[in-house]
């Protein structure tokens, strides 16, 4: 052994620990998805994925109260409709629920948050697809395209800052730009969901949105979790059809991912710490198999690899042990 060289000495103690580490996670770094569902008042809590709720608008605006008390101003809204149909049309109604949300919350809080929608039709069409069937059960392009068009921009009429398309359509990102352009939003930024596999680690999700499909997969649209160069396939469609920031869904499978995708844009990169990811280490704490640090340990994981950003459930509480710590 070469006795000068003691990587240990840098280890020493916690300061030194503290003044050398190469990533560090913030408050900034996070934005906490919620969802919305329509009905009167309170919430329901969410059996799949422990701490999490559906909330009305009422509780909504309240839980958003205690976001800003605690440090936490991005949201992503997910919303749960009271009825669905085949065209999944309570999506783009300008009196959906995501779109009163907006409205409530706006009143309310003014520009004290940052309000991100999610652009899909999943949990709005009676067949959990995220686009449109044609005669033979195949999701349709196109036609789908100008939906989620119609929705990005009756989101953005009700007060949304920013719009994420997570629909996997080809050509999203382009049909929504235009739509958002003509009608004077050219300002709006949008965030696509460049590289979504299609993951078994969105379970969780599906029941809490009542999302899942009632026949088949969504292996036509989302990714094969074998590809990688796909990967950069999408990134470049994307980047070409103006996205302004780039998901990589889910994140702590594909942290490779992440990290390709950080080296072939110049775009902030978002990392979507997905309910699966969530709940695993939720249940896992509960049970006491592994404890609360993890929870730091594998969001430090994303920003290592690249990410500039992470859309995690674990914000909040996050938020509110480092107040007391920090
Ligand atoms: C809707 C959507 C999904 C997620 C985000 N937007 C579900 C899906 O694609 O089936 C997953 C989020 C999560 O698992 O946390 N398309
Ligand atoms: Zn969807």
């Amino acid at each position: 052994m070469n006795t000068n060289l003691r990587p240990r000495r840098l280890r020493g103690n916690p300061i030194l620990r503290q003044m050398i580490r190469e990533t560090r996670l913030e408050l900034e770094d996070f934005i906490y998805p919620l969802f919305v569902e329509e009905m009167e008042t309170g919430r329901k809590s969410i059996d799949s994925m422990p701490g999490m709720y559906r909330h009305s608008i009422p509780s909504l605006v309240e839980e958003c109260g205690e976001l800003i008390e605690a440090g936490i101003n991005k949201l992503i809204l997910f919303g749960i409709p009271k009825i669905k149909d085949p065209v999944g049309s309570q999506g783009y109604d300008d009196r959906g629920i995501v779109q009163e949300a907006i409205r409530a919350l706006r009143k309310v809080y003014g520009g004290k948050l940052y309000l991100i929608t999610d652009v899909c039709l999943c949990e709005y069409t009676s067949h959990g697809h995220c686009g449109l069937l044609n005669e033979v059960g195949s999701v349709e392009n196109d036609p789908t395209v100008a939906l989620l068009a119609k929705t990005a921009l009756s989101h953005v009429k009700a007060g949304a800052d920013m719009v994420a398309p997570s629909d996997m359509m080809d050509g999203r990102v382009d049909g929504i730009r235009r739509s958002l352009d003509e009608s004077g939003y050219s300002h709006i930024p949008i965030m696509s969901y460049s590289v979504k596999y299609a993951s078994s680690f969105y379970g969780p999700f599906r029941q809490a949105a009542g999302s899942a499909p009632s026949f088949g997969d969504r292996k036509t649209y989302q990714m094969d979790p074998a590809n990688s160069r796909e990967a950069l396939k999408e990134l470049e469609l994307d980047l070409d059809e103006g996205a302004d920031l780039v998901i990589v869904k889910p994140a702590l499978s594909y942290l490779d991912i992440v990290s390709k995708v950080k080296e072939a844009c110049k775009v902030p990169v978002v990392a979507y710490n997905v309910s699966g990811e969530f709940s695993m280490l939720k249940l896992a704490i509960a049970q006491g198999l592994m404890n609360p640090e993890v929870i730091e340990e594998s969001l430090l994981s994303m920003k290592r690899a690249g990410a500039d950003l992470i859309i995690t459930y674990f914000a909040k509480e996050l938020a509110q042990t480092w107040k007391g710590e920090r």
